[in-house]
């Protein structure tokens, strides 16, 4: 623990090499020259000043120039340090090396947020989660890109723009409150059905967790383990949470957002400086490769879950954070996580929200940095030794030696050489996987069921929790001004369950849509049936 207190444990002390200590020396300028005071430089004692200070010019330019982009999406957020330790060694699942070995340690960084909010926004906002993990494993970096909630609103990774722009602030006022605001998130929500699944989870306790540490993660989309000898398996991540999951009301959500803005963030930071950092098991959901469409839905759809009781989870590990970050821009804000990262033993699958993802980060990283050099920026690093020709472009912070930089080469004696003709290294794809089709620009019918897995998931609540949900519902659709829009999310409401719908229409003080059964009947998930006989009625 460092002396002010802020921070504890040893798993960021592979940044120290990093660190500035500005506790002894003089001040200097960017390029070391003694800076004698903090006047500036002027003709005469009364100015004017001089455009030859360019003491002045540089302290002033640095300052203009501290803003970066925040997020396109998760701008708002806390991160902090930590470390993994592997339960066993699981390379009957995974080549993955991290889980390699019982008692394996590997640092990690993990980076909490909520989705649509600005970078200064309040923490108990009414959202969904992210729950970003960089694993620093010895075969290079692993982020797992999750979020609190084990689904996402939306099939297709075109569509990606049109929810965030429903969900963010009216354009002409940026107002994220405005009735219009919400009449452009319901109006989006109801006529894609695709989004009820996840925003019923997000009207639940799960859009309001009481902090960061009783929240579960989730990969969300559906992963693949590949093992040493190629062979595949599907897998989903989860997080599970040694702290009991837990929400704020909704009472207590909007009370903190005007008293403490960084209730979440306060709370992380508290939790690890008084050395009570907290802990998630990291679990997965292993599945045969010709059991994608085993369950009455596609594996490859991300609105779906895979119910535990159809396929129990496995644990893998433990993490522990344990450090707060030395400082926020530094670390919090400039670590760059990507689906697209990936190490031996794990790969993608083919859903169509996941392959997206796996383009969009590396593109708004470009755009957030300035540059294609933020892979070096030291949060970043990995722990592993990087060689390969790219070079140039700004920041660019490596003094390359190598100055035959392509392959093939004879002239650097074929150097740096491809790993799988050295360590015999180096699939990232498994090496059996076949993807082929005629080209279509086609939902996939096996994508088709928007409205069971909700019902499910409703029906497995307690009373109370229903009731939370449909209080939810009532309060963020009193805010909408069109009809129209509060018509359409009865409906689909209604296809969910009659009894949503009335509850919901009552108080919006409109007609309840006639039960239709065709839905309630639809009961896509194999071998999975809630129903909860003890409704309440309000
Ligand atoms: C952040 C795009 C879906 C979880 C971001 C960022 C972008 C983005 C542009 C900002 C990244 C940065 O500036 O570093 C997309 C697109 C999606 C999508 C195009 C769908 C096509 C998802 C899904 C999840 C997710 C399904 C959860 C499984 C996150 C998280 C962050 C993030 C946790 C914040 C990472 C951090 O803390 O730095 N996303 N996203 N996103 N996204 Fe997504």
């Amino acid at each position: 623990r460092r002396d002010d207190g802020s921070s504890s444990g040893d798993s960021r002390q592979f940044l120290s090499e990093y660190e500035v200590d500005d506790s002894n020396g003089y001040m200097t300028s960017d390029v070391a020259g003694p800076i004698p005071d903090q006047t500036s430089l002027k003709a005469g004692i009364r100015g004017s000043t001089l455009l030859e200070d360019f003491i002045f010019r540089q302290k002033i330019q640095h300052f203009d120039h501290e803003r970066v982009p925040e997020r396109a999406v998760h701008a708002r957020g806390a991160g902090a340090f930590g470390t993994f330790t592997s339960y066993g060694d699981f390379s009957n699942l995974t080549a993955a090396s991290f889980l390699g070995q019982q008692g394996k340690k590997t640092p990690t960084f993990v980076r909490f947020s909520t989705v649509a909010g600005s970078r200064g926004s309040a923490d108990t906002a009414r959202d969904v989660h992210g729950f970003a993990t960089r694993f620093y494993t010895d075969e290079g970096n692993f982020d797992i890109v999750g979020n609190n909630i084990p689904v996402f609103f939306i099939q297709d990774a075109i569509q990606f723009p049109d929810l965030i722009h429903s969900v963010k602030p009216s354009p002409d006022n940026e107002i994220p409150q405005a009735a219009t605001a919400h009449d452009s998130a319901w109006d989006f929500f109801s006529q894609q059905p695709s989004t009820l699944h996840t925003l019923l989870w997000a009207m639940a306790g799960y859009g309001i967790p009481r902090s960061y540490r009783h929240m579960d993660g989730f990969g969300v989309h559906t992963f693949r383990f590949v093992k040493d000898d190629g062979s595949t398996t599907l897998i989903k991540w989860h997080w599970k949470t040694q702290q009991g999951k837990a929400s704020l009301v909704w009472e207590e959500a909007q009370v903190l957002a005007g008293k403490n803005a960084d209730f979440h963030r306060q709370d992380l930071w508290d939790a690890i400086a008084s050395g009570n950092g907290p802990s998630w098991e990291l679990c997965v959901q292993v599945v045969d490769e010709d059991k994608a469409l085993a369950f009455g839905f596609d594996l490859l759809d991300p609105t779906k879950i895979i119910p535990e009781e159809l396929v129990p989870l496995q644990k893998l590990g433990v993490m522990t954070l344990d450090a707060n970050p030395q400082n926020y821009f530094a670390e919090t804000e400039q670590i760059m996580f990507q689906p697209g990262h990936i190490v031996r033993g794990i790969d993608f699958t083919e859903d169509p929200l996941l392959q997206g993802r796996i383009f969009s980060y590396l593109d708004t990283q470009l755009n957030r940095n300035g540059g294609p050099n933020f892979e070096q920026i030291p949060v970043n690093r990995p722990l592993g030794q990087i060689h390969n020709n790219n070079r140039d472009g700004a920041g660019q912070n490596f003094i390359h030696k190598n100055i035959h930089p392509y392959t093939p080469n004879t002239l650097n004696k074929g150097f740096p050489a491809q790993a799988n003709q050295t360590v015999g290294k180096g699939f990232f794809t498994a090496p059996g996987r076949t993807v082929s089709g005629n080209l279509v620009r086609e939902v996939s019918p096996t994508f088709d069921d928007h409205w069971s897995q909700p019902r499910l998931f409703f029906n497995s609540l307690t009373p109370v929790e229903q009731q939370f949900v449909v209080n939810a519902i009532r309060f963020e659709t009193s805010h909408l001004q069109s009809a129209t829009v509060k018509q359409n999310v009865l409906a689909q409401l209604n296809k969910i369950s009659n009894d949503v719908a009335k509850r919901v229409a009552v108080a919006l003080g409109m007609t309840a849509p006639a039960p239709d059964p065709t839905y309630y009947n639809n009961n896509k998930t194999a071998g999975i049936s809630i129903t909860n006989s003890t409704l309440p009625t309000i």
